[in-house]
């Protein structure tokens, strides 16, 4: 089964606590966890306070996704928030093997997000020192956009290069994601799957989890 990580971009800001508790009691693994700087994407979210926050309350791990440049100046201040996963961007990274040392040595796991333009045999040189690939299935910066189709090719062209790189990363894919096209996710090797609209729009997110868990 599929690792499920509901996106709290979409929940009702106004009752975060309550949205935090849905996930705390559904079958969801981890909540990811959205940072956008206005800069690297084209929209803001939220920031240190709201994690901390969110940390406060989630019994289950943080799966924290940074949409910001120079991610290096914040390694420290999201592992004090409660991350206990970091993903940074490969394409606002320039010295990218030294931000995954740095996340490890800050001691949470690393994770590298690739854009739809950028191709997974440009992380070949560092999928054995990570334990998470980040597919965007949509251009970061907005919930609720269009899956990208061309993102299949990409997740099997990453099964190839995981095994021949020995690495034990796990895989994971954000954006426009949903029953329709989870089981078809996993089959070309989607190990954690990313929802947000499709969690927080259903009457029953609960439900929804669920239902994704078993696709
Ligand atoms: C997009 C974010 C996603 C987003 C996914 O920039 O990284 O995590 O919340 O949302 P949906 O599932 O609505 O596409
Ligand atoms: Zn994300």
């Amino acid at each position: 089964m599929p690792i499920i990580a509901p996106s709290v971009l979409s929940a009702d800001f106004a009752n975060l606590q309550r949205d935090v508790e849905m996930i705390n009691q559904s079958e969801a693994d981890w909540f990811h966890v959205d940072i956008m700087d206005g800069v690297f994407v084209p929209n803001l979210s939220f920031g240190l306070p709201v994690t901390k926050a969110i940390h406060r309350h989630a019994i289950k791990p943080l799966d924290v996704h940074l949409m910001i440049v120079d991610p290096d100046r914040y390694v420290g201040a999201f592992r004090d928030a409660g991350a206990s996963m970091l993903t940074v961007h490969f394409e606002a990274c320039t010295h990218l093997h030294r931000t995954i040392e740095a996340i490890h040595t800050a001691g949470m796991k690393a994770g590298v997000a690739i854009n739809p333009h950028t191709p997974a045999a440009f992380l070949s040189e560092v999928l054995a020192d990570l334990d998470l690939v980040l597919v965007m299935s949509v251009n970061p910066g907005f919930g609720g956009q269009q899956f990208i189709e061309h993102t299949y090719t990409k997740l099997m062209d990453l099964k190839r290069l995981r095994e021949v790189t020995g690495s034990d990363a796990l895989i994971e894919v954000d954006g426009g994601v949903n029953t329709s096209n989870a089981s078809r996710l996993v089959e070309s090797g989607a190990d954690a799957l990313v929802a947000g609209n499709f969690v927080f729009s259903s009457p029953d997110p609960s439900a929804a989890i669920a239902s994704m868990k078993r696709v």
